[in-house]
């Protein structure tokens, strides 16, 4: 396979294993060319792409204009809060006024589930979802299993625990995809309240007891208390959630096994887990980020003059 079947990347779960495959494949290349003294290549040159930003982000933004500056594109942002949507301005009037500047591509986060999809039925030019409300965060799925596979080797027979909000987590349900697309296990571990009702239908095991999970598997992706979300209390405070489910030094210690620790970030220390574990050599979560930058590289540059 040379090249993506669809021009956006909107989520995880349309992709084929061939797709991913094809992107990580480009990833080492673009990961090879960011590791030389000159990081620049010219794929992108005459591309322009609109960083549209309706959510807040430090990780995702950053790494995606990088990424988009590697490539030598042109590249403007948008960020909501300093924007005209604060006097009454809708997302396609937003969008297409952005479209007006001849902008080729438009990597999108917003806080509405589906907003990238409805978007992409609109306009011409190729979206990237990097990140729609509670339901798909594709490009942080698939650097989540490129970092699976250059630790391991492989995805593939992997058992891979996400650990804590699974609820309100577009990280999750889209590192599910990926993961089982790649023939990686999968198991989701957290409170009862912070399990969504379909996660029977997702092929993926459960697991309530923290200690189990982490004794089950090779990796474990842990996630943040999404609290923004939370319209309610799931849980009765954050000391009892860390209490049961937070990640620390000594329960690490007390299995009879190393296991890789990742986070998508943003990390609260001391709530999922503790700076002990973020910080040892067990911990992968900035070769999360470094590899961010390649696999978005690769995103880009593959779907880029795409026309169907
Ligand atoms: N992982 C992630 O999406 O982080 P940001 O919200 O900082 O982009």
């Amino acid at each position: 396979m040379s090249q993506l079947k669809t021009k956006h990347l909107l989520g995880i779960k349309n992709l084929t294993p061939e797709e991913i495959q094809l992107i990580f494949e480009t990833a080492d290349n673009f990961k090879d060319v960011l590791n030389r003294p000159i990081k620049k290549v010219p794929s992108l040159r005459d591309v322009t792409v609109a960083n549209v930003f309706f959510e807040n982000s430090t990780r995702t933004r950053l790494s995606f204009e990088l990424a988009e500056k590697r490539l030598s594109a042109d590249v403007i942002n948008f960020s909501s809060a300093s924007s005209s949507v604060k006097k009454g301005e809708t997302l396609l009037d937003t969008v297409n006024n952005i479209l007006a500047m001849k902008v080729d591509m438009v990597v999108m986060r917003h806080s509405s589930p589906g907003a990238p999809n409805f978007l992409a039925k609109h306009i011409d030019a190729n979206i990237i979802n990097a990140g729609d409300g509670t339901h798909e965060h594709p490009t942080q799925a698939l650097l989540d299993t490129f970092s699976i596979r250059e630790k391991l080797g492989d995805v593939a027979g992997k058992k891979v625990v996400i650990v804590g909000d699974i609820l309100h987590s577009r990280v999750a349900l889209s590192n599910i995809f990926a993961l089982q697309k790649l023939g990686a296990e999968v198991m989701v571990c957290g409170p009862a309240t912070l399990l969504p009702k379909y996660i029977g239908d997702l092929g993926v095991k459960v697991e309530l007891d923290i200690r189990k999970a982490l004794e089950w598997c090779d990796v474990a992706n842990v996630l943040r208390i999404q609290l923004e979300r939370q319209k309610m209390r799931y849980f009765p405070s954050l000391r009892e959630y860390s209490l049961y489910y937070g990640i620390n030094k000594q329960l690490l210690q007390s299995l009879n096994k190393e296991i890789v620790i990742m986070h998508p970030g943003p990390i609260n220390r001391g709530v999922e887990i503790t700076s002990d574990v973020a910080d040892s050599e067990h911990s992968i979560i900035l070769d999360q980020v470094e590899n961010g930058v390649a696999v978005r590289m690769a995103v880009l540059y593959l779907l880029a003059g795409k026309k169907a």
